[in-house]
This record gives C-alpha cells, structure tokens and sequence, in this order.
C-alpha cells in the first residue's frame, strides 16, 4: 500500500508537538512505516538552513525563498523516496506554513508564494494537513510556560500571529478537503479524539 504525507500545522505554541508523537506510535501500532522529520529542516542542508531561519534578521523574501530552498532539498533527499518506499512521512510544517507566516505573517504576496510553491513542488500536496488552531493569547502563554528562549518568530507580537492564524483559517477553507482544523484550545485527550476521527477517515 502506497505510504501518505501528512503535515502538522498552526501558530507556535499551539501544541503539536504532543500529537505528532500520539500520531507516529499510533501508524507504528497499525504497522505503517513512518518517517518523522520538520520544517525548516529535514536534511543536513535543511537543518543548516533552519538555524539561520530562526535567528538572522533577513529580507521577508530572503526568509520565504529560503523557507522553499530547504523544501527542495527535502523533498528531494527525503519526502519523495520514503513515500516511493511506500512509508508514510509525518512532518512537522510543509508550504502551508510559508503562506500563514510568510504570507498572513510578514504580508508577501499570494502571487510570489505560489509561483515558488509552483516551482517547487508543482501539483504535489500532502495527502492531509491537520491545522491546530489556537488562540494566539493561550498560544503565548503555552510558550512562555516552556522556559525555553523564544527563537526569532516566537519573538513576534500577537498581531503577527492573529495574521498567521487568519491565513491557517483561509487556507483551511480553501481546501478543505485535504486541510482539517483541530480545535487546539481543548484538552489533550479531546485533541487526540478529534485527530484519531480525521486520521481514520485517511
Ligand atoms: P517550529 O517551531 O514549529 O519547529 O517551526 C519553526 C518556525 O519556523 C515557526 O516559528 C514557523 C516558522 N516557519 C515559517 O515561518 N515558514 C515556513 O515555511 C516554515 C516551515 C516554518
């Protein structure tokens, strides 16, 4: 059986990461072979790429061709093997993250975003996208409750991320078929149904 590309998406701090490792121990238990990786990063360039990503200052352009540079690279060395492979790929982030926070966030265009989402990854999408949306003052407060330094998007006020979260819901209700919103804001375990019924459904 052909393997899936799933992608987790949302505003930071809204909690995916608990759900990525509940999703890739629940494929493993149905015996599906799964590749776990991120955006930024993904490859040795990839992760090269990521540092600078969330810590140099850069041109909003410099920040989405290189968003898409990494992507190449990703898709190149691991997405398209592993699924040719026939295992699923689980990754944290894909394009629609360039459109939230490069696109609602930093304010480039829709027509420059497409055209390099063009020519990078054509027709190709992930067969499903779960959007963990969340309001950004409860997603701050779920950061700042790590203790960890914020890194240069974290860094970003909450208008910034009201704008992200807005392009999240737009992207949503653009493709709703294959991007499904996941009420972040609920309880762990209510998280875990809302996901255990969309990846069923898959
Ligand atoms: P993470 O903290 O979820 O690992 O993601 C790294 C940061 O990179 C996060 O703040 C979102 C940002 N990002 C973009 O701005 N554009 C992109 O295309 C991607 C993949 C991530």
């Amino acid at each position: 059986m052909a393997g899936k590309f799933i992608t987790f998406e949302g505003i930071d701090g809204a909690g995916k990461s608990t759900h990525i490792a509940w999703l890739l121990a629940f494929l493993r238990s149905a015996g599906h072979p799964v590749v776990a990786t991120r955006e930024p990063g993904g490859t040795p360039l990839g992760e090269k790429l990521r540092e600078l990503l969330l810590s140099e200052p850069m041109h909003l352009e410099t920040e989405a061709l290189l968003m898409f540079a990494a992507r190449r690279e990703h898709l190149d060395k691991l997405i398209r093997p592993a699924l040719a492979r026939g295992e699923w790929v689980v990754s944290d982030r894909f394009s629609d993250a360039t459109y939230a926070y490069q696109g609602g966030g930093r304010g480039l265009s829709r027509d420059k975003l497409l055209a390099l989402e063009e020519w990078v990854h054509g027709g190709f999408q992930p067969d499903l996208t779960l959007v963990f949306d969340l309001d950004p003052a409860i997603a701050a407060q779920r950061l700042a409750g790590t203790g960890n330094a914020p890194d240069r998007f974290e860094r970003e006020p909450a208008e910034f991320f009201a704008a992200v979260r807005a392009a999240y819901l737009e992207r949503a209700a653009l493709d709703p078929g294959r991007v499904r919103l996941i009420d972040a804001g609920r309880a762990p375990e209510e998280v875990r149904v809302q996901l255990e019924r969309i990846v069923a459904d898959l």
